[in-house]
């Protein structure tokens, strides 16, 4: 038994903890950005308009607007309802409740790419940085109807 506790061994869990603890210190200290400070890549919104089309434009319409029942994913009544939220709330809605028709099929990087399509068709600028494919990397992405002065 005692063999297997070689120093090699401690020096590998406390490595790992460490790295853990790094991890925690720097989610805690991530800065706030927000939407209008170029928080997707053209690359990846481009990639996401493929994936819409296939997986939301049947009920939200080619262009966003909404047909029905299912509303516009851009523009004023949508902004507003995600005004002072953040990507990872809205990555979270779409994760669990979208397709409305199978909720919960999408990867995680599906939805943040269609994600970045949807900030794409807001007017939102892109990038240098893709929007991370998991919602607890996005919670400090903070979404703004109106571009905060300054
Ligand atoms: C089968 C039809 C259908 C499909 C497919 C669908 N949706 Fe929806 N979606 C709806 C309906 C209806 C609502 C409004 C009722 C509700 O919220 O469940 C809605 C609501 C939403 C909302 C909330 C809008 C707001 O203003 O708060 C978002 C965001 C959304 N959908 C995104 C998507 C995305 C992204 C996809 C593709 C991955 C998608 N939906 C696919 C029917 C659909």
């Amino acid at each position: 038994m005692k063999k297997f506790m070689t120093g090699r061994g401690y020096a590998l869990v406390g490595a790992a903890v460490l790295a853990l603890g790094g991890g925690v210190v720097a989610s805690a200290q991530a800065p706030e950005r927000n939407v209008w400070s170029g928080v997707y890549t053209a690359e990846q919104a481009e990639r996401g308009k493929t994936a819409y089309a296939e997986n939301c434009a049947a009920c939200h319409g080619d262009t966003l607007a909404g047909i029905d029942v299912a509303p516009a994913l851009t523009g004023g009544t949508f902004l507003n309802n995600w005004n002072n939220t953040s990507a990872g709330d809205l990555f979270g809605r779409i994760q669990s409740t979208m397709p409305l028709n199978a909720p919960g099929s999408l990867g995680g990087k599906t939805v943040s790419d269609i994600e970045a399509f949807i900030f794409q068709s807001n007017g939102f600028p892109a990038g240098e940085l893709a929007l991370p494919p998991n919602q607890a990397m996005m919670t400090n992405v903070k979404i703004s109807a109106q571009k905060p002065a300054g």
